[in-house]
């Protein structure tokens, strides 16, 4: 079958039940839809003013407990991220011809539009899922930005524009963090931060959202996570217990990845999370990220290690890491144990 073919966009609109192969095994379904009001919404505002210290302290303690929280007042405009929302659902819905060019299946490949998971090929069961990735911008006159989708015609304009705001907006939550955690300042500021990308999900309406499965749990590799969305869909795990994220308006979700648990020698956690699916409304979650270039070399901080407080994990290089996640993900056996056991001490 064409590529084009196998994106659910593309065939899901008159299907009234979910195909075999997309109805996962009962212990990977989702039954608990409940929003949670409880994940910290914080105020970037505070940032300049008398409520650092506060604002600090809350971005910590929201690391510890949830490993996520949203973030309000975070200076990219209501307009821009309005806009960017409209750019993807406008690319989401253009005809297959000029999807053609961005489809492939091979996961190595930087620019790349494909359906449910890393390798539809190797999955008993797929996701209610379509996805581009792309690397992102840093600065407007990136050249990353001739590698992107061309249509709609505004993309590159306005995804210029979101990816440098919320990367300036990316950097002030890492050195917030920095801050808190007693790091050097400036400690995330260069290699750390330097691998960006952006990852859009879109999820059409699913005639069956208790049988499919949006995406799998997973914690994400990066330094620091960024999802806009406006309908419902993320949760995450919070001591053991799947909670649901409000879709706020305007509102940045926060996630802590893997290499701030690992830097911070697990004083901050991971956030595990996952996608469900609903039957009315299209869901796309647009996610950007900065990660670590790959020769970084990564392992606890200095600060949060000490004869009483020993290193938890070792200290690799971060494009050893990166693989070791995209070996298990493609294997599909993604799991903490799996991401973090070889790096474990
Ligand atoms: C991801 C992810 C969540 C979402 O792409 O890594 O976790 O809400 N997406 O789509
Ligand atoms: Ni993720």
């Amino acid at each position: 079958m064409a590529q084009s073919d196998l994106l659910v966009s593309s065939w899901c609109k008159n299907v009234k039940s979910l195909p075999a192969d997309y109805i996962m095994p009962p212990e990977k379904r989702t039954t608990d839809f409940s929003v949670s009001k409880d994940i910290p919404v914080l105020d970037l505002g505070q940032e300049a003013g008398r409520g650092r210290s506060a604002l600090i302290q809350q971005i910590i303690k929201a690391g510890e407990e949830f490993g996520a929280f949203q973030v309000i007042n975070h200076g990219v405009s209501d307009d821009l991220m309005h806009e960017a929302m409209r750019v993807y659902e406008e690319f989401f819905s253009l005809p297959v011809d000029d999807h053609e060019s961005l489809l492939s299946d091979d996961f190595y490949k930087s620019v790349r539009l494909y359906t449910s998971g890393y390798n539809y090929a190797n999955e008993d069961h797929h996701l209610w899922k379509d996805t581009l990735k792309h690397p992102a911008c840093a600065h407007p006159q990136d050249e990353v930005v001739q590698g992107w989708p061309d249509k709609p015609e505004r993309y590159r304009e306005i995804i210029t524009k979101y990816s440098v705001e919320v990367r300036k907006m990316s950097v002030r939550i890492l050195d917030l963090i920095c801050e808190g955690l007693g790091l050097e300042e400036g400690f995330f500021r260069g290699e750390l931060s330097q691998g960006i990308g952006m990852v859009i999900n879109n999820y059409p309406p699913c005639p069956e959202p208790s049988l499919a499965m949006g995406i799998h749990a997973h914690c994400d590799p990066y330094t620091l996570t960024v999802i806009q969305q406006q309908v419902y869909g993320l949760q995450i795990k919070k001591s053991g217990k799947w909670i649901g994220v409000d879709p706020l308006p305007n509102a940045f979700v926060i996630m802590i990845p893997y290499q701030l648990q690992i830097i911070s020698n697990g004083k901050l956690s991971s956030c595990e999370h996952r996608g469900v699916t609903n039957t009315s409304e299209a869901r796309i979650s647009v996610v950007t990220f900065c990660g670590p270039s790959k020769e970084s070399v990564i392992g606890p901080a200095k600060e949060h290690v000490s004869a009483s407080n020993p290193p938890q994990f070792k200290t690799y290089k971060y494009l050893d890491f990166q693989m070791n996640y995209l070996y298990h993900l493609s294997k599909k056996n993604l799991c903490n144990e799996t991401a973090l056991g070889p790096y474990l001490l």
